[in-house]
């Protein structure tokens, strides 16, 4: 069976859904071009800024938390990380940026560049599109999703930018679809919550894709002085461990729009790509992913989504599309009425090293004679003790057809007393 990876986004050919977001990796030519070799199927260029501030940034200015001290790196590298930075938008001048675009299209072979633009006010907002119109991009991001720009301390506070301009952003989204020359995709904050009602907004005033979302800001505190770290100021967080927060926007937005959605933030590695598509996305797109990999990576994700696609029998990217969205059911609808279900230790495996006991809220757990033995008239089947079993030798298994010590939520009298 033939796969085929590719991807169409507004009538733009993407050889496979792979794209790097816009970031460090795409802040020229000459990155993009790496990276385009490696396989990507195309870039969107760091966005384009027209403040002085966010132009020029501190040095040393990444922080990484999470990665070097969850053990296993650099083999592995655990979904928990996070890149902290001071870098907002494109060291470039509107005219540089331009001439670097254009560039970056003449490397880019058969793949897409994306220029990326941010606006405090509508005048530029106009000035910056006719620029991507006289530029060779092939398509556009909206940029209404800085984490940074406009929070406090920035000297900006009050005026609508970075995130802030999702307020504002319906109208520039119509002067888009007006003036435009290319497709172009509104990049949604998540942190103005409800990212699927921005989309169904969004599609609303003529965006013809979009992309969903942009990191979320934070902050860290350093307990020995007191103040906050690394920079100081509230920073975006974003990276792989935000992929469920990420698949739930798009799950949420995607049957609420018609437009493409290409998926960003919480990539670690092509089964990511998987979920996101089978959630409505059209094409996903990676940073932190790349920041600590390298562009190589994409050469695995290849592998790996090609291989998954032959295994499954799905032709296409199309194929998989959406597929988890009718099988998404509210609480309310999940299965309550699982009786009989109990804890039940594999004495071969087990060490009797008593973290299932200490973790047992039901007090249901002894260690005894060195291995973990479970009371099964306390156990409530929660499952917690095969969690956080270190050597999988505890599993909550339907044992009966119906719970034989009743439990304290079944409403059948009397349970047990213990409780
Ligand atoms: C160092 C750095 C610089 C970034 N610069 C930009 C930017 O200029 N424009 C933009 O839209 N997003 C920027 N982002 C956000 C990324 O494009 C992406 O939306 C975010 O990191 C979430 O994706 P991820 O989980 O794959 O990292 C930047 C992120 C990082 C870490
Ligand atoms: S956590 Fe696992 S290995 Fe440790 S005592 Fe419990 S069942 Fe045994
Ligand atoms: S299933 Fe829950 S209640 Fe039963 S032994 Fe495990 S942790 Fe305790």
């Amino acid at each position: 069976m033939a796969v085929d990876l590719s991807t169409n986004i507004c009538g733009v050919e993407f050889r496979n859904p792979f794209i790097l977001s816009s970031a460090t990796p795409t802040k020229t030519a000459r990155n993009i071009k790496r990276g385009l070799e490696a396989g990507w199927a195309g870039a969107v260029m760091k966005t384009l800024v027209p403040y002085d501030y966010a132009r020029r940034y501190p040095r040393p200015r990444f922080k990484i938390y999470w990665l070097k001290d969850q053990g296993g790196y650099p083999k592995t590298i655990p979904r928990s990380f996070s890149i902290t930075d001071i870098e907002e938008g494109s060291h470039l001048t509107p005219e540089e940026y331009v001439e670097e675009i254009d560039e970056a299209k003449r490397l880019a072979g058969d793949a897409v560049i994306i220029g990326s633009i941010t606006a405090p006010d509508m005048e530029t907002w106009e000035k910056y599109i006719e620029l991507m119109n006289g530029s060779r991009a092939d398509m556009v991001e909206l940029n209404f999703s800085c984490p940074y720009a406009g929070e406090p301390g920035t000297g900006r506070e009050g005026e609508k930018l970075g995130w802030q301009l999702m307020y504002t952003a319906e109208e520039v989204i119509r002067l888009a679809k007006r003036k435009c020359a290319v497709p172009f995709s509104p990049k949604i904050s998540s942190q103005t919550g409800e990212v699927d009602e921005w989309a169904a907004r969004f599609e609303g005033a003529g965006a013809p894709c979009l992309t969903l979302s942009h990191r979320i800001s934070s902050i860290d505190i350093d307990i020995e002085t007191g103040k906050p770290i690394p920079f100081g100021c509230i920073i975006g967080f974003g990276g792989p461990y935000l992929i469920g927060f990420s698949l739930k926007w798009i799950a949420k937005a995607a049957p609420k729009v018609k437009v493409p959605i290409i998926a960003c933030m919480g990539m670690l590695d092509w089964s990511d790509a998987v979920k996101f598509i089978m959630v409505g996305a059209s094409s996903v797109e990676s940073c932190s992913a790349v920041m600590v990999q390298g562009y190589d990576i994409v050469k695995s994700w290849l592998t790996g989504l090609r291989r998954f696609m032959l295994d499954k029998g799905y032709s296409s990217i199309e194929d998989m599309r959406g597929i988890s969205l009718p099988h998404i059911i509210t609480p309310s609808m999940v299965e309550r009425e699982n009786e009989g279900v109990y804890a039940v230790v594999d004495k071969e495996k087990c060490t009797g090293c008593g973290i299932c006991k200490r973790c047992c809220f039901y007090f249901a757990i002894d260690i005894e004679g060195g291995k973990a033995s479970v009371d099964l008239e306390k156990c409530d089947g929660c499952g917690l003790c095969q969690e956080v079993c270190p050597e999988d030798a505890v599993k909550a298994e339907k044992l009966f057809d119906k719970d034989i010590y009743p439990r304290p939520d079944s409403g059948k009298k009397p349970y047990n007393k213990l409780f």
